[in-house]
């Protein structure tokens, strides 16, 4: 796998001149937790976790792409967990970038992997994450915009419950996929009659009141429960009325966490 990846970005240049330089890393095992943060760079204030599900089909199998679908609380990301989590790597974080001059304000997110030797950053994002973030913004219970500026006094406040978003991807994502086929389900708002989940649109287009694939990441079908495994059934309802030629789903999504010891 590692010769054959080398040689694509190098040799066949699949992302063109970023395949010119390679870091290697060393490889992290264990579940994957994301979490976002708000930050104006002397308060840092973590958002509910989440979980993505990165690789294109079931079991974690196939290639990676942007995020076949998310959970959220992460049922992996313990109170202790967290509390490790904020001294190791997220203050560390901030200060560091305060310490080189680079103050960051906004959304930063960190991609953590819950390795036997402790957590460990596998990827940093100055923005949002992407379908993590139509997981995590649902459960918010404060008003973003109450908070933007005012970190330190606002109390940010997350509703109890959990919330699944499974992904609807064009057939062939993340290689090569078709554009323009018509949409089934929706009604001309976008969204699903009854609205028993939020349609969130990633690559589509809206044609004389139809809705057609227009990208790789076609929908995010995002459902909130008192439950994730209520959380989880109720985005795949939703997501079961919806179709258009060729969609490829995981059907697992939330099974990890599903899976994660109880306390
Ligand atoms: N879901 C991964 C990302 O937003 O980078």
């Amino acid at each position: 796998e590692a010769r054959s990846a080398v040689r694509a970005a190098m040799c066949e240049r699949v992302f063109g001149e970023s395949g010119a330089r390679l870091v290697i890393e060393e490889y992290l095992e264990g579940p994957e937790v994301s979490v976002l943060s708000f930050t104006d760079g002397h308060t840092l204030v973590p958002m509910v976790s989440s979980m993505d599900h990165k690789r294109a089909l079931d079991g974690d199998l196939g290639p990676n792409t942007g995020g076949m679908g998310t959970v959220a609380p992460n049922p992996w990301y313990t109170p202790e967990i967290a509390a490790e989590c904020m001294e190791r790597i997220f203050l560390p974080t901030m200060r560091a970038m305060n310490a080189e001059g680079r103050t960051f304000r906004g959304c930063l997110y960190f991609g953590l992997m819950l390795t036997k030797d402790g957590p460990k950053v596998i990827e940093y994002n100055c923005r949002f994450g992407d379908p993590e973030t139509q997981v995590v913004l649902p459960l918010l219970d404060t008003d973003l915009l109450e908070a933007a500026g005012r970190l330190a006094e606002v109390d940010i406040r997350w509703k109890p419950g959990s919330a699944c978003c499974v992904i609807l991807a064009s057939g062939g994502y993340p290689k090569a996929y078709k554009k323009g086929l018509p949409i089934s389900g929706l009604e001309e708002n976008g969204q699903l009659p009854g609205e028993p989940a939020e349609v969130f649109h990633a690559g589509t287009k809206l044609e004389s009141g139809r809705y057609y694939t227009n990208g790789g990441r076609v929908l995010g079908i995002t459902a909130t429960a008192s439950s994730l495994e209520e959380a989880v059934s109720r985005a795949y309802a939703a997501a079961d009325r919806i179709s258009f030629e060729g969609l490829h789903r995981r059907g697992d999504i939330g099974a990890r966490a599903l899976s994660a010891p109880k306390d």
